[in-house]
């Protein structure tokens, strides 16, 4: 009999490429998906198209508490990953009440369907380096105290401790990931890299003059996404539950990653990029930088891809996309 597996946010960028892992691991996969998405495939389901005959689909949402029961109960999963989330840092400040409701609600909903349809499951909560925060300590690992600086921080660390509670509690074999940033060409548009990566390839094509940012200070530990979500899988596999910070302890400024991306396509990125307040948030984190001895040493997990070879690959990826 394969393992079954079920993934929230399999739309996602990760949510994909765990799919794709864990087909590959011959996974049956279920992954929960918006009405919405449903209803218009070949823009919100682009991500999973190339499988999706090979994946089931259920409809459910975070904030819908029996759809998600209906969902465990209907699957009973050897394996849950709930990686559904409002997951835009810049977002959750402009709506901070959607982000903590959704978020904070949508794990402690997970948790609970779990304990009460599949409690023999193994559960991913997918944690974030942004529960750091405002660091007290460098590199960061999983002893390091947390300092959110965002309502989406906030609603991680919510969870977090619901995972932990839940575990402690109800003996669920429930793990935390604490993922640094990871990127790759599926990475929404939003997001720092991809938006320097995309305006990089349409400011080459003759396709947009300018590319507007805000804090080219910051340091982020950006690792690829394929790499990332078999580290979540690797966590399932042990014998105990825990929690694990995932990086690659290499940090880049946001500077660094934009002239690395122009460079890329033989433009001076300086002529190019404007600084818009916009941008700027109301609390930022400055710098993440993580310590993954951890899941060296008990997952037997290492980052194969280098800063480089991420940024090149996402601008590779979006010149081709845009010139066809
Ligand atoms: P993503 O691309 O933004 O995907 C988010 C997923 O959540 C999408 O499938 C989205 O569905 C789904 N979702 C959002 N709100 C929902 C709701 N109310 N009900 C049901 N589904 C909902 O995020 P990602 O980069 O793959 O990240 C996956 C998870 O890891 C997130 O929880 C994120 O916070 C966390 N994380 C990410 C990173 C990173 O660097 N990527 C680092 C640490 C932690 P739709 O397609 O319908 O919108
Ligand atoms: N998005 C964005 N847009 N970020 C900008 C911009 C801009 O125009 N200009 C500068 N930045 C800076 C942000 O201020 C931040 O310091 C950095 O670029 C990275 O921003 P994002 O790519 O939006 O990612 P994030 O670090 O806020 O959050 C991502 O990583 C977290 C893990 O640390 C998300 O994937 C979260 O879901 C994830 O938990």
């Amino acid at each position: 009999m394969p393992k079954t597996a079920l993934i929230t946010g399999i739309t996602g960028q990760d949510g994909s490429y765990l799919a794709e892992h864990l087909l590959a691991q011959g996974y049956e996969v279920h992954g929960i998906v918006r009405r919405v998405a449903l209803e218009d495939p070949s823009h919100r389901l682009v991500r999973i198209a190339p499988f999706i005959d090979r994946i089931h689909l259920h409809s459910a949402t975070l904030e819908n508490y029996p759809s998600l029961c209906e969902a465990m109960r209907v699957v009973k999963p050897d394996e849950v990953y709930h990686l559904a989330a409002q997951s835009f840092v810049a977002e959750s400040f402009d709506d901070s009440f959607s982000t903590l409701s959704t978020n904070i609600n949508g794990t402690h909903f997970i948790l609970s369907a779990l304990k009460a349809y599949a409690p023999e499951a193994r559960m991913y909560f997918a944690g974030t380096s942004e529960m750091f925060g405002k660091v007290v300590e460098s590199p960061q690992r999983e002893t390091t105290p947390f300092r959110p600086r965002s309502p989406y921080g906030i609603s991680k660390l919510a969870g977090y401790e619901l995972v932990r509670n839940y575990r402690e509690a109800y003996g669920l074999f429930a793990c935390s990931g604490i993922l640094f940033n990871h990127e790759s060409p599926r990475r929404g548009y939003e997001f720092v890299t991809r938006k320097v990566t995309s305006h990089a390839a349409k400011i080459k094509l003759g396709k947009a003059d300018r590319l507007e940012l805000g804090n080219l200070d910051a340091l982020r530990d950006w690792g690829h996404a394929k790499d990332y979500v078999v580290a979540m899988h690797l966590m399932l596999l042990q014998d105990q539950p825990d929690d694990y910070v995932i990086a690659t302890g290499k940090p880049h400024s946001v500077r660094d990653m934009v002239k690395l991306a122009f460079d890329r396509v033989g433009l001076d990125w300086e002529k190019y990029v404007v600084i818009n307040p916009r941008f700027v948030r109301p609390a930022e984190v400055d710098v993440l930088k993580g310590d993954p001895s951890k899941a060296k040493a008990q997952l037997g997990w290492t980052a194969t891809t280098t800063f480089e070879q991420l940024v090149h690959e996402m601008v590779d990826s979006d010149l081709a996309a845009l010139s066809r």
